[in-house]
């Protein structure tokens, strides 16, 4: 078993090398599928997630390379020859939800176990299967599985969406590449990676405007060829190193990010009176570690992103007053509020809401990471915390953090990763 240990009040100092955006990187490691050309993806995030869905698409007959020092994945699934992933494998990872879009494209028909993914209450795919039918296609469902089927092949249609689902979003945009005619989708979701998708199927031949806005064109084309693309930086990634140098105190800049993307994060540091300092492609953060309680509301992008919330509400722990966070995409992700409070944190959660009074300190505990951004929320609590902190369930920090133990190591933090 893995095991994070943190001696607090440590301030940070320097600079952070930010990889590419995990949520980025799946999408477009999963639409390789429509195409029997190699592609070649650069600065893919070396952490397990993304080591996942390698292993997904091995396991449907692709031929995967990836170079851990360069962050560079060539994927090849020409061989790939299954339309189908099994329960056990597709159910570790949300993002798996991708290949029921992509195998049915490109084979007319996927079999694909229910789709995992953090636990911060229900995840249903209604909207993607909602798209899926407005393509054509059938589909149902048989102990744990997802069968779609579009016999003669999927048809362009319009699609709304209840809610702008990145997920659902994605797997449409996957699926319509290859149908025939034109899909509309309205109410689109816009974050970054919706754009990061659309950019990387249209350099492989694909016909899609509008990503980015709440209406999204593809013209579907008869076959897409093979490329070279760069997944951009990880906002969330960025954002939580800026929020830990907050936290504890010190100076710390992250460096290859897309400012624009990092806007309403920095616009929360600035209101709780954080210095943050915002560059051509580098954010500097100084603080005393000391700061004010502000209010935040969760919402899709370009709103305040839900990636993000736990590792503020870790920050308003600690903040001067009482903070008021509303999370407005899914229904419970403040269960690691409860972890805080161990450390003597102190918060009322009621439905989608927290109300967090903030403390002079914390103090060192043994916690436990509930899911991935609340594993983050743990790390920067216990970094800001008096004494020593332990943090079990590192391997879900590990799905979308690429060496935040060294990473955190080399900004002063004293920090350490023990396998026991
Ligand atoms: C993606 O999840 C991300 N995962 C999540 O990041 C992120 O929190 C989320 O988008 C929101 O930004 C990946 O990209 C792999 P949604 P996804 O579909 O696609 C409801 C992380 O920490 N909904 O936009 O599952 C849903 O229940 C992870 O990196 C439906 O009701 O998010 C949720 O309440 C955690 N029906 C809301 O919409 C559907 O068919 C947003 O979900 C689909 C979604």
């Amino acid at each position: 078993m893995k095991l994070i240990t943190v001696r607090g009040e440590k301030k940070l100092y320097g600079r952070v090398d930010i990889s590419g955006m995990k949520n980025a990187a799946l999408p477009i490691i999963f639409s390789t599928v429509l195409t029997r050309d190699k592609c070649i993806i650069e600065n893919v995030p070396n952490v397990s997630d993304i080591s996942l869905s390698f292993d997904i698409l091995r396991l449907l007959g692709a031929n995967v390379t990836y170079y851990h020092t360069t962050g560079v994945a060539v994927i090849d699934t020409e061989p790939l020859s299954k339309n189908y992933a099994t329960y056990d494998i597709v159910s570790k990872m949300r993002g798996s939800t991708y290949l029921i879009g992509a195998l049915l494209a490109r084979f007319g028909s996927s079999h694909v176990g229910w789709p995992g993914g953090c636990d911060f209450g229900s995840r249903p795919i209604d909207q993607h299967i909602k798209g899926f039918e407005m393509l054509g296609a059938k589909v149902s469902f048989s102990e744990g599985y997802i069968d779609a089927v579009a016999k003669n092949g999927l048809v362009g249609g319009n699609v709304y969406f209840d809610i702008p689902s990145v997920g659902a979003t994605v797997n449409i945009m996957i699926a319509a590449s290859l149908a025939k005619g034109e899909t509309v989708i309205d109410n689109a979701a816009r974050e970054p990676h919706i754009v990061d998708l659309a950019n990387f199927l249209n350099m492989c031949g694909a016909d899609i405007t509008g990503a980015g806005t709440s209406t999204i064109k593809i013209k579907g084309v008869e076959s897409l060829h093979g490329c070279t693309y760069t997944i951009v930086p990880d906002m969330i990634e960025a954002g939580t190193y800026m929020v830990a140098a907050a936290a504890v105190g010190g100076e710390v800049s992250v460096n290859n990010v897309i400012p624009k993307h990092m806007e309403t994060v920095t616009a929360k540091l600035l209101e709780a009176g954080v210095d943050v300092n915002v560059d051509d492609s580098e954010i500097t953060v100084r603080s005393e570690g000391r700061f004010r309680g502000i209010s935040l509301r969760t919402l899709p992008y370009p709103g305040f992103p839900t990636d993000m919330q736990p590792q503020f509400g870790a920050l308003m722990s600690i903040a001067e007053g009482v903070s008021n966070i509303t999370e407005g995409i899914f229904d419970s992700r403040f269960r690691y509020l409860e972890e805080i409070a161990k450390m003597g944190g102190v918060s009322e959660v009621v439905k989608n809401k927290a109300i967090i009074t903030g403390q002079k300190k914390l103090v060192g505990a043994k916690v436990h990471s509930t899911d991935l951004r609340a594993g983050a929320a743990l790390l920067i609590a216990a970094m800001a915390a008096e004494g020593e902190t332990e943090i079990t369930g590192v391997e879900l920090i590990e799905r979308g953090y690429f060496d935040i133990v060294g990473k955190l190591r080399s900004l002063g933090a004293d920090i350490e990763l023990i396998e026991k």
